[in-house]
């Protein structure tokens, strides 16, 4: 990669939130902060707990004149190739308490319920997970595999989740989902917790001062965890920027208006955990006043940057990057090539950024398509 050429991203919106206004005990209470404390302390002790590699992109930041661009790589989080793995086994083992009687169930996209299924697996519990039509059979193997008994749903997420709760309530199973409703709060409080270990995590790995930091967000579970991770372990405050399919881009749209907004998905993202029309309660508690700036993308970029990882054209190590690990990327890129964005955003020579690496080749079939297709790109 030579320094003069340019990428030619670009980012589809860009916004700012007139309503900042971070507020650390806020957001601490919105997820509890001893559920934050307990989940690094729960998680840490775990049998093959490491932290994640934080990875830097010297080769990247270099040519966008940067700092240093961190990389969380959470491909290696537990085998399991995702951060959900910190999420909804976490919450699992808090509400069952290992109650081998108790019988857990979900409905996923795939991430969430390889960690539930595991952490079922881990505390001998049977475990019921239900899917969508969108599901690969790849994914459904890998549940089935950790023991799960995996049932397939007629029609998109929304449609598994209404047949989870449905049958959960006829059974008497015990829902573990990440995403909150009306009354529904204490286990995606959990995930969200669980989630924050990686902010832990990365506040032991560097003592460069985090300036701005591009968080994904599908439901907005993952970004409001690391937020309140943030706002336990930061001493300082970056600026926080959400990442969005443009197809899928249910938290800028909430953040401009100033209240949760739905949106309807007409086509899905590749970025399927992304790929979501709706935020989740408890995290939108959370970003409605915590988030700077919201940036929403397409599809088009994913393979090159899945092979541009690969092929250590960003740093020096090849990283395993499955779809929603490069949006963080994408936008950094995009934002650093437009003038305005770049002033706007004050990324400059000073900055240290951080990005969400957050799952590995979680889906084999799709990664490989991706990364052949983005390697005929690049040469
Ligand atoms: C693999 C994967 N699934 C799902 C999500 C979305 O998480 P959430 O729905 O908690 O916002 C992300 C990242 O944002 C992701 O990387």
């Amino acid at each position: 990669m030579n320094n003069s050429e340019v990428f030619g991203w670009k980012f589809s919106k860009f916004i700012n939130n007139k309503n900042f206004i971070f507020e650390r005990d806020k957001i601490l209470d919105a997820c509890g902060e001893d559920n934050v404390i307990d989940a690094y302390n729960s998680i840490s002790g775990w049998q093959n707990y490491k932290s994640t590699p934080l990875v830097k992109l010297d080769k990247l930041s270099k040519k966008l004149n940067l700092n240093n661009i961190f990389y969380k790589d959470e491909s290696k989080r537990f085998n399991l190739k995702s951060f959900k793995a910190l999420g909804g086994a976490y919450a699992v083992q808090k509400i069952t308490k290992g109650n081998k009687s108790i019988t857990v169930a979900t409905a996923t996209a795939g991430n969430h319920g390889r960690s539930v299924s595991w952490g079922a697996k881990r505390l001998g519990l049977n475990c019921k997970i239900f899917i969508s039509e969108f599901v690969s059979e790849a994914r459904a193997d890998v549940m089935r595999n950790l023991g799960a008994d995996v049932i397939r749903v007629k029609g998109n997420y929304d449609a598994s989740l209404k047949e989870c709760i449905k049958q959960s309530k006829i059974n008497g199973w015990e829902i573990i989902q990440d995403v909150a409703w009306e009354g529904y709060e204490e286990v995606p409080k959990l995930t969200m917790a669980g989630y924050s270990v990686m902010i832990k995590e990365i506040s032991n790995q560097t003592d460069q001062y985090i300036t701005h930091v591009f968080l994904q967000a599908g439901v907005g579970g993952m970004a409001s965890g690391a937020i309140a991770g943030i706002a336990k372990y930061f001493k300082r405050i970056p600026k926080i920027i959400i990442v969005e399919p443009e197809t899928a881009d249910c938290v800028l749209q909430s953040v401009e208006a100033g209240e949760m907004q739905k949106v309807n998905i007409k086509k899905e993202s590749i970025m399927g955990g992304m790929s979501c029309g709706e935020v989740s309660l408890v995290p939108w508690r959370i970003l409605k006043h915590s988030v700077n700036n919201c940036i929403s993308i397409t599809d088009e970029f994913i393979p090159q940057t899945i092979a541009m990882l690969e092929k250590k054209y960003f740093g020096d190590k090849s990283i395993i990057a499955g779809e929603c690990a490069t949006p963080g990327i994408i936008s950094l890129i995009a934002a650093s090539e437009d003038k305005n964005i770049k002033h706007e955003l004050e990324l400059n020579e000073k900055s240290n950024i951080l990005l969400m690496g957050c799952e590995g080749d979680a889906d084999e079939d799709l990664y490989k398509k991706l990364l052949n297709q983005g390697i005929k790109q690049i040469i």
